[in-house]
């Protein structure tokens, strides 16, 4: 039907933020009754063009166009006046209210004259058309973060939203909850819009991951460096075809995993390189995050932490690393390494745990595992320098320094015209390469590795798995925490699943499928 205008057209919306062009001249059709991917790797302008749409920014250049008329969007409220409606990637639910309240809260009518209990109902009748069940009573701290992304999806829809967008929904999502929004979209799109000329609602949604867009979309848009790539069609489309137009070249998939043994003797296979029994800990709120975690983790081996953010994974990652305290149980390193003696690390200050050879590959990068001002160079030997020959007496050598730094930036492939650049200049990928190349020159084959890949590009994150592998293979025990099913299937020997600060199971990766997981991942016991 050529009568029915396109629901959203952006032409040439061009945004700047001091020092990059965010949205460099984009074109952007959305059709009325689609799903449409907007992909593209950390940093390519998704976020920001949506938020354009939005009306949280305003466009240096371009227009909008809704329904086929010029949109004036100055503000999130002109937005939704307009029947555009955005789901952030961080929530803006207000924790101490109910669902009902939240759904309601910014609404014209006077609160006080409202029928929470007609609200309550409507809410319920949305929640029941569109399989979002939420109860609207309940209050947002007891939602789980998948329930409160339902709120935050049937905020918009009781608003009206004929556009909805959705920024990295999937992140905070299990598997089979993936899979749920993929089904309450295609719903959403299959009704009337309330605005234009009789076409159907339209769903926008921002992702990095290949998968879940050939899945759930029917077009997509790839973004690279703020520019449009391609629009293209989803069914027809390779996963690999869409890879190297986000990432401008060319990716191969399949990372080799060498078998468990290889490198490793049988005897090696035993020991145990660290291990937790029986952890409990708080999280920052003083609340339980840790309820009774055991985990070994042997030389040669990927021991991968699975879980929804927030199940205790990254409390997990502190205690053993000496950055949070344990309230109860036993934190074990085999100090030095192979051959050496295990001992209790238990509550062990980051510098003991780091001296007895246990290395941290943490999740938040600039915060606690460079420093931004330094050089490369400086920061590759934060932890090496006590040693010769990079120091003698109380001196560094600089060129020793120098050249370990150059080595090892050519061993982990960092991108960098020099050893001298301060780290902040560097991509996130390089960063995360940086931190590796220190934290695993640095061990004696115990790695705590957290996200180690996450938001980094496809041909990053390969050569971060690699280095990873290698380091298993030459009898090195990793715990590697990842939000990534696929790279935990990939690259890890055994998979733990965490659920509510538990170890739900324990897997051997070759046997875990992604549905296993994911029940585990929800709180599911599954038979061992
Ligand atoms: N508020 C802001 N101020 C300055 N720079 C920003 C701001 N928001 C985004 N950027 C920059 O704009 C670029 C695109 O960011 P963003 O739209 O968030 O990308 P994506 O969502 O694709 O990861 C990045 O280089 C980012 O650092
Ligand atoms: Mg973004």
């Amino acid at each position: 039907m050529t009568s029915i205008p396109l629901a959203v057209e952006m032409r040439g919306v061009t945004k700047v933020f001091p020092g990059v062009v965010a949205n460099d001249s984009v074109d952007l059709n959305i059709h009325a009754g689609e799903i449409h991917a907007l992909l593209g790797e950390n940093g390519a302008g998704k976020s920001t063009l949506m938020n354009i749409l939005a009306g949280l920014y305003q466009p240096d250049g371009g227009e909008v166009w809704l329904h086929g008329e010029p949109a004036v969007i100055r503000s999130p409220s002109d937005a939704i006046r307009l029947g555009v409606g955005m789901v952030h990637q961080h929530f803006k639910l207000v924790q101490p209210q109910t669902v009902a309240e939240n759904v309601i809260l910014g609404l014209k009518e006077p609160a006080f004259r409202l029928d929470m209990k007609r609200t309550a109902r409507e809410i319920s009748a949305l929640g029941e058309q569109y399989k979002l069940t939420v109860d609207p009573n309940a209050y947002i701290w007891q939602l789980s973060v998948g329930e409160q992304q339902r709120v935050e999806i049937l905020k918009m829809l009781y608003r009206n939203a004929d556009i909805l967008i959705l920024d990295e929904p999937t992140a905070v999502l299990t598997p089979q909850e993936s899979e749920e929004l993929g089904l309450t979209l295609r719903r959403m799109i299959e009704e009337p819009a309330i605005r234009g000329r009789g076409g159907n609602k339209a769903v926008i949604f921002i992702s990095h991951k290949l998968d879940e867009v050939t899945r759930f979309a029917d077009r997509v848009t790839v973004l690279r460096g703020g520019k449009v790539e391609a629009t293209l069609d989803t069914p027809g489309v390779s996963k690999a075809e869409l890879a190297s137009l986000m990432v401008g070249r060319s990716v191969i998939f399949q990372i080799e995993k060498p078998p468990y043994v290889e490198g490793v003797t049988e005897e090696t296979r035993q020991e145990v390189l660290f291990a937790v029994h029986d952890l409990h800990a708080l999280n920052d709120k003083g609340l339980p995050a840790l309820d009774g975690v055991t985990l070994d983790i042997h030389a040669g081996e990927i021991l991968g932490i699975a879980g929804v953010a927030g199940n205790g994974q990254r409390e997990l990652a502190e205690t053993i690393t000496g950055l949070r305290n344990v309230t109860s149980g036993q934190v074990l390193v085999r100090s030095g390494g192979h051959g050496g003696k295990l001992v209790d690390a238990t509550n062990h200050s980051p510098h003991q745990i780091i001296e007895d050879g246990l290395s941290h590959v943490p999740g938040d990068r600039l915060g606690i595992g460079l420093v931004g001002n330094l050089a490369i160079s400086d920061n590759i030997i934060l932890k090496e320098y006590r040693q010769a020959p990079l120091s003698r007496g109380p001196f560094l050598n600089r060129t020793s320094i120098g050249l370990f730094a150059e080595r090892l930036v050519k061993a982990f492939h960092v991108a960098t015209p020099n050893v001298e650049r301060p780290v902040r200049l560097l991509s996130g990928g390089n960063l995360q390469k940086v931190i590796l190349a220190r934290e695993i020159t640095a061990s004696s084959g115990l790695l705590v590795a957290v996200h180690p890949t996450r938001g980094l590009d496809v041909g990053a994150t390969e050569s971060v798995q690699r280095s990873l592998l290698d380091e298993r293979a030459k009898g090195a025990g990793i715990l590697l925490v990842s939000e990534d099913l696929d790279e935990l299937l990939s690259i890890c020997d055994r998979i733990a699943v965490m659920f509510e600060g538990k170890v739900m199971g324990i897997l051997p990766a070759e046997n875990a499928n992604r549905n296993e997981l994911g029940l585990m991942m929800a709180g599911e016991n599954v038979d061992e």
